[in-house]
């Protein structure tokens, strides 16, 4: 009876390992339709998988029963500040026939990782309950969500609220907006490193970007103010859900925000809703968007709107 063998991933591998992502996929695709169909086609796969290999300093492993792949893994380091000394699990970079093998997988694949000094971790799960728990079971900890839902016609605000598109006039709050994401994730329990852009940088940022008609902007008023902003784009524009987490023709709801005193009042599910009206009347398909677990704002809020985790985004900190 032959045995399982982990070894390096080769070139070689790239075939066998796209027949593992598009079954994955397959399976990926029966909770979630809306995802991109082209990639249960073993060759469409194989495009993602040899574009993970090829990136800059990939490495990974495969297991091996017989002359079989039964599963892989492949990372490669992302070059922005914001994510450590890190390493990259992309959705494309990994697939197993049994969940519990990812964890021989990373044991294989981590030494070099970590040798290489690269100790903070990272990889994009399916919704799949087995693997997320495997992963879990090698000290990884959810991080961020993918969500999903179909673009649809969705009521009218509550009457105190009244949502529009934002004009130049509005670029005072805007900036003052754009700020609050950052400050509220800055906080306890996110501690987000990612940077905040200063009110001047905000202000002028939304002077040259105002008219920009691939972005719609939409303000929520309570009171005759602006409480709250909203932007909807094409999924295109956002380069954190690529490939197999990239719906075909989607929109996306890329940034929301309600100033802290005027939370609770219904204008961030007005403003989502407003990014899945203009989705639907645009003649997109769904709508996606993310959100850090441990925002516990958004993290409750969009989910309440009918967004449907679809991947799950885990981190490991090695060393501590
Ligand atoms: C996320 C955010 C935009 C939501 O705006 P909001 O005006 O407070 O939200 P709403 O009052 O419209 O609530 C929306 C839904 O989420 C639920 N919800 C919102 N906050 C919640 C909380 N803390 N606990 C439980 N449910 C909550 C509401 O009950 C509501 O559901 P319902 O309409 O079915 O009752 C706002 O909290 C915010 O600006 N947070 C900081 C910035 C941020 O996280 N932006 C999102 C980036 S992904």
């Amino acid at each position: 009876m032959s045995r399982h063998v982990i070894r390096p991933f080769e070139e070689a591998d790239l075939r066998a390992a796209a027949g593992l992502l598009a079954q994955r996929h397959k399976d990926h695709r029966k909770r979630h339709p809306l995802l991109p169909a082209e990639y249960e086609d073993e060759q469409l796969a194989l495009v993602e998988v040899t574009a993970v290999w090829e990136s800059e300093s990939a490495s990974g492993a495969v297991l091996t029963k017989g002359d079989e792949v039964t599963g892989y893994l492949l990372a490669a380091p992302k070059t922005s500040p914001v994510w450590g000394p890190n390493i990259w699990v992309e959705s494309a970079g990994h697939a197993v026939r049994e969940p519990e093998h990812i964890r021989d997988l990373y044991a294989a694949a981590a030494t070099k990782w970590v040798d290489d000094g690269r100790i903070a971790h990272y990889v994009l799960v399916p919704d799949d309950a087995e693997l997320i728990d495997a992963w879990f079971r090698l000290g990884f900890g959810s991080q961020h969500a993918h969500a999903i839902q179909p673009a649809l016609t969705t009521p009218l605000p509550p009457r105190d609220l009244v949502v529009r598109r934002a004009v130049r006039e509005d670029i005072a709050v805007l900036a003052e907006l754009d700020l609050v994401l950052p400050q509220h994730q800055g906080l306890s329990p996110v501690f987000s490193a990612g940077g905040m852009p200063t009110l001047e940088e905000a202000l002028a940022d939304w002077e040259e970007s105002i008219d920009d008609q691939d972005y719609a902007t939409f303000v929520a008023e309570y009171n005759g103010q602006v409480i709250g902003s909203s932007i909807g784009c094409s999924l295109e524009k956002s380069s954190s859900h690529t490939g197999l987490a990239r719906p075909d023709n989607a929109g996306f709801l890329g940034f929301a925000a309600v100033l802290p005193a005027a939370r609770g009042l219904g204008a961030g599910r007005a403003l989502g809703e407003a990014v899945l009206q203009w989705s639907a009347d645009t003649g997109y398909t769904s709508v996606v968007t993310d959100w850090r677990v441990t925002n516990l704002l958004s993290s409750r809020t969009w989910p309440r709107l009918g967004f449907r985790q679809t991947f799950h985004r885990l981190h490991r900190l090695i060393g501590y």
